[in-house]
């Protein structure tokens, strides 16, 4: 069972630990301004249905409406600055080179912003656009069409063949980037402690890599203020917001 714990106790084991993971979710960018998804009264999900706007088949359906309100969140997202968690997080990587790999599920750019490197970004990145459809409009270069070349519009798309733009988010029912989870699996099966930081623990395979890190010997800590579906998993809860705790626990 995990036990509520100190502060210090998670920082000794920061300390210990030859190799970290730490797992972001929404959580990790509530004090930048940015909305989670299931909090009850504040996340999107209370306010937007998923089914509407997170899946091919929504995209598909409606396209001006998916794109409108990825637009939309781009737009709130694009001045935000990481948060004192963030900056915590890049500069215990700064000083500890590889020692801790960060694996995240937020498509905020957050962390990158912050100066993270190297973090593996499982859910995609909001502010990039791909193709709806492998897209071989004769304007693009080797067959393949250059999503520059996409004509304003919402969504953009080829001039040539009609191929929409999309966000570069994985959407509910699609396959994680397969490198990125490589990498995030190696990392938690290896890692001496992990730290699940602002996550409902409600989506996999994200979730799953809380479970491979404690299968595979690791401490597992969870940093939340409320309950989530990873506490059983912990070793150790630390009730409280990634902004204010991680400056300290990370100041090795
Ligand atoms: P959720 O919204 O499911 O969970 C956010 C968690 O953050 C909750 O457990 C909150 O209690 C916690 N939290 C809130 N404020 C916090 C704070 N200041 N410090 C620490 N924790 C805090 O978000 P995720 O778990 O990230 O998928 O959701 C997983 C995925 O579901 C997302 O990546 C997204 C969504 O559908 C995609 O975009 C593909």
């Amino acid at each position: 069972m995990p036990t509520f714990t100190e502060a210090a106790t998670v920082q000794a084991w920061v300390r210990e630990a030859r190799t970290i993971a730490a797992l972001t979710g929404a959580g990790m960018s509530a004090e930048s301004g940015v909305p989670t998804f299931r909090d009850a009264q504040t996340g999107l999900w209370a306010r937007f249905n998923p089914e509407e706007l997170a899946t091919e088949a929504a995209f598909r359906a409606n396209p001006q409406r998916v794109w409108d309100w990825y637009a939309s969140r781009r737009e709130m997202m694009k001045d935000v600055a990481p948060n004192a968690g963030h900056q915590a997080i890049a500069a215990f990587q700064r000083r500890h080179p590889g020692r801790l790999t960060l694996i995240t599920q937020n498509v905020d750019g957050l962390h990158q912003k912050a100066g993270s490197t190297g973090a593996l970004a499982l859910h995609g990145n909001i502010f990039e656009d791909i193709w709806l459809d492998p897209c071989a409009g004769a304007r693009g270069r080797a067959g393949i069409c250059d999503v520059s070349l996409a004509e304003p519009g919402r969504p953009p798309h080829c001039a040539d063949c009609g191929n929409p733009l999309r966000p570069g988010v994985v959407w509910f029912g699609e396959m994680l980037p397969a490198g990125a989870l490589a990498a995030a699996e190696q990392a938690a099966d290896h890692c001496d402690l992990m730290l699940v930081i602002g996550t409902s623990g409600a989506v996999y395979p994200a979730a799953g890599l809380a479970h491979t890190a404690r299968q595979g010997g690791a401490r597992v800590v969870v940093i939340n203020p409320e309950p989530s579906e990873l506490d059983g998993v912990a070793h150790a809860l630390l009730r409280g917001k990634a902004a204010e705790l991680l400056p300290a626990l990370l100041n090795d």
